[in-house]
Order: structure tokens, then C-alpha cells, then sequence
């Protein structure tokens, strides 16, 4: 039963760093899903910009947005020590490719401000929001500019927080999911829920809110799993990654699909933050990299992009849930239809 809030079941999960793009956007919509452009990393123009390339298919969207993290910005002195060492740790990763890593930069917002501001003057049909809670009176003047707004959480600690602030659905995502953590809480990264569809039903009895469920809903029987838990609709990520429309690096695809990697794992190893990964080289030789977001995403950068480059995926982040072995090659918009056609 479609749900009223996004017209369909099936949401394309917004994936920064340029997976999520308009093209993928259109496809999901073909497939009969609501697809997500992504804000983070970008600048507020480029934000702007992209919305702009998406408004031209006349098709609902959203937008997602990185809450920044006031207590990383900037670090206290003793994580800023531990960045400081994990700086010099890295020091050889960039070596092997001839690059130098940056000066740490401590003071990355992801342009959070700029962002609202855009959205107020150019709204968009969604807003969605990880990484933290946006505040209400942020959520309360999306709400007059026209906007549903989504909140992440990761547990029902965070659902109760969230749904203090009066957003229109929250989206619910397990410890299996693909990319970054939305956990917000300190020292919230494993969940009590050993499934997705378990953690979708303890936010449900807890917060009165549509839950939207993420973390490997790799297939329609997935998907049914968490309908059937009380969700109004999945956000699916990783069995998009591969696709035609989607605008991953073609190492990220292809390592997706490579049999040499044998699981996921989360790590920190990357960018100072929790994200699952299949694990290679880089997230084995750095398993006890510190907490640093976004200094440490912004610290590796130069190795990620000399790596790929090099067409080398053991120094890249190869974000993937724990389902990634199903995510195939081929249109969205076929991998939509697929989902929804089993329910
Ligand atoms: C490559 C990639 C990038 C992601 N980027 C974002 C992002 O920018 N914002 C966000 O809220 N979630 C992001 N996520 C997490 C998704 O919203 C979602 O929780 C996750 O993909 C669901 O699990 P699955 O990957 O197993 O389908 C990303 C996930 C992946 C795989």
C-alpha cells in the first residue's frame, strides 16, 4: 500500500560524494520509487545547482543535508591530539602515491548555514537530515517554505529526540547499512535490534512518526519484511550503488561486484566517523583510526583521490551495507521495479 507522504515504498537512499544524481533521481522515478539528491561535501552553490538540474524532470525529490557536529567543530584538545597522530600515521599512505595530506582543517561545517538558507529560498518537495537534528526552528520554517522534513536516528533514543522536533517521518537506519552511521548520540553505535525490520518495530511502538527503515533492504522480500514492521517505505543505498544512472566511481562499482572482497565492516578509517565499508587494505592497516569528522574525511581526501587515480580500491572507501552481494549492475529504474513488483 503506497503510503501518502512519498506516494511509494521505495526510496532511493541520498548518497554523497556523487553517487546520488539527478539521472539517478529520474530512473528511481521511472521504477516507480522517490529519489534523493544529496547535499554533503558540496557547496551550497553546487547544492543550488543540482536541485536546479533535478526541477527540470518535473518529478518529486529530496535533498539531504549533514547536520555538523558541535562538538567536533572544532575538536577538543584531546581528540585534536589523536587526529594529530593519526595524521602521522597516514603519512606513508600518502607517500606511496607522491601526494601530501593537508593541514587539519577543524573547522568544516559543510556549509550547514548557506544550505538552510537555500533551501528556504528554493525549496524542495523533501529535506532530509543526518548526522544530528536540525533544531526546530529550522524543521518549523521548511515546514512554511513547503517542505516534509526527515530526521535519521539510529535507535530509539534518538527517535524519542527526534520526534521532539516535529519532523514529518524519520528514517530508521540499522547497523547493516551502507555508508556513514546517522548516529548522533555519543557511544550509540551498536544497536540492541538485530535486524532492520526489529529496529523499525521498537522505534514504531515508541514514536508516533511514519519510520522509514534503511539498513540491507536488498530485495522485495526485504522490503516486505519491513513494511510488514510498521514502515511506510525503505531507503534503499547500497542495491543502487552499481547502477547505470547512479555516479559512483567505477573502483567503487566494480569492487562491489569483486569476489576478492569477502565482508563489510564499520571502520572510522576514512573520514572520523563511523561508516561501513568492504573492508580492504585501508580499513584492515587502520583499525584503530579515531573519532574526527569531518578533519579526518578531509585528511585522507588526497590519498582517496590519488588511490582512485590508480585504480587502486584498497585506499578508497568502498561504502557498502551488509547486503551489498545482491546489488546489481543495470538501470535503476529496473532494480526499482524489481523491489516493488515482488510485493
Ligand atoms: C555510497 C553511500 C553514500 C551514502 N551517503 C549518504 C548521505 O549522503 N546521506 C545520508 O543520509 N545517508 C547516506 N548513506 C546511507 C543511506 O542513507 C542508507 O542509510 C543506507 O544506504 C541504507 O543501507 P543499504 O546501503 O544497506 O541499503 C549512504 C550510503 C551509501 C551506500
Amino acid at each position: 500500500m503506497p503510503d501518502s507522504l512519498f506516494g511509494t515504498p521505495f526510496i532511493a537512499a541520498p548518497m554523497a560524494g556523487g553517487t546520488s544524481t539527478p539521472a539517478l533521481v529520474k530512473a528511481v522515478h521511472k521504477g516507480g520509487g522517490l529519489g534523493f539528491i544529496a547535499a554533503g561535501y558540496k557547496s551550497a552553490e553546487a547544492m543550488t545547482a543540482e536541485i536546479a538540474a533535478t526541477r527540470q524532470l518535473n518529478i518529486p525529490f529530496g535533498m539531504n543535508v549533514f547536520v555538523p557536529d558541535p562538538r567536533q567543530l572544532p575538536p577538543g584538545p584531546e581528540d585534536r591530539a589523536l587526529i594529530k597522530a593519526y595524521r602521522k600515521e597516514l603519512e606513508p599512505e600518502a607517500a606511496r602515491y607522491g601526494v601530501t595530506l593537508p593541514p587539519l582543517r577543524l573547522d568544516d561545517d559543510d556549509a550547514w548555514q548557506d544550505k538552510i538558507d537555500a533551501l528556504l529560498a528554493d525549496p524542495v518537495d523533501f529535506v532530509s537530515f543526518a548526522f544530528g537534528l536540525p533544531g526546530k526552528p529550522v524543521i518549523h520554517a521548511l515546514h512554511k517554505a513547503g517542505s516534509r522534513v526527515i530526521s535519521s536516528v539510529t535507535s530509539v533514543e534518538e527517535a524519542l529526540a527526534a520526534a521532539e522536533e516535529g519532523p514529518d517521518a524519520i528514517a530508521v537506519q540499522h547497523g547493516s547499512a551502507g555508508g556513514h552511521t546517522a548516529a548522533f548520540l555519543p557511544g550509540r553505535r551498536g544497536q540492541a535490534a538485530r535486524t532492520t525490520a526489529e529496529l523499525v518495530a521498537q522505534v514504531r511502538n515508541a514514536v508516533g512518526l511514519p519510520v522509514i527503515a534503511a539498513g540491507a533492504i536488498t530485495d522485495s522480500a526485504a522490503l516486505r519484511e519491513v513494511l510488514a514492521a510498521g514502515a511506510v517505505a525503505a531507503q534503499v543505498g547500497t542495491a543502487l550503488v552499481r547502477t547505470e544512472e547512479s555516479g559512483a566511481r567505477q573502483l567503487h562499482k566494480d569492487a562491489l561486484g569483486d569476489p576478492s572482497f569477502k565482508e563489510t565492516a564499520m571502520t572510522r578509517a576514512f573520514t572520523g566517523r563511523w561508516a561501513r565499508s568492504l573492508v580492504n587494505e585501508f580499513v584492515r592497516d587502520h583499525g584503530d583510526a579515531p573519532e574526527g569528522y569531518p578533519a579526518i574525511h578531509h585528511l585522507t581526501s588526497p590519498v582517496r583521490a590519488a588511490a582512485s587515480a590508480a585504480g587502486d580500491p584498497h585506499r578508497l572507501n568502498l561504502w557498502a551495507g551488509t547486503g551489498w552481494k545482491q546489488a546489481r549492475e543495470g538501470s535503476a529504474a529496473d532494480v526499482v521495479r524489481e523491489f516493488l513488483n515482488g510485493l
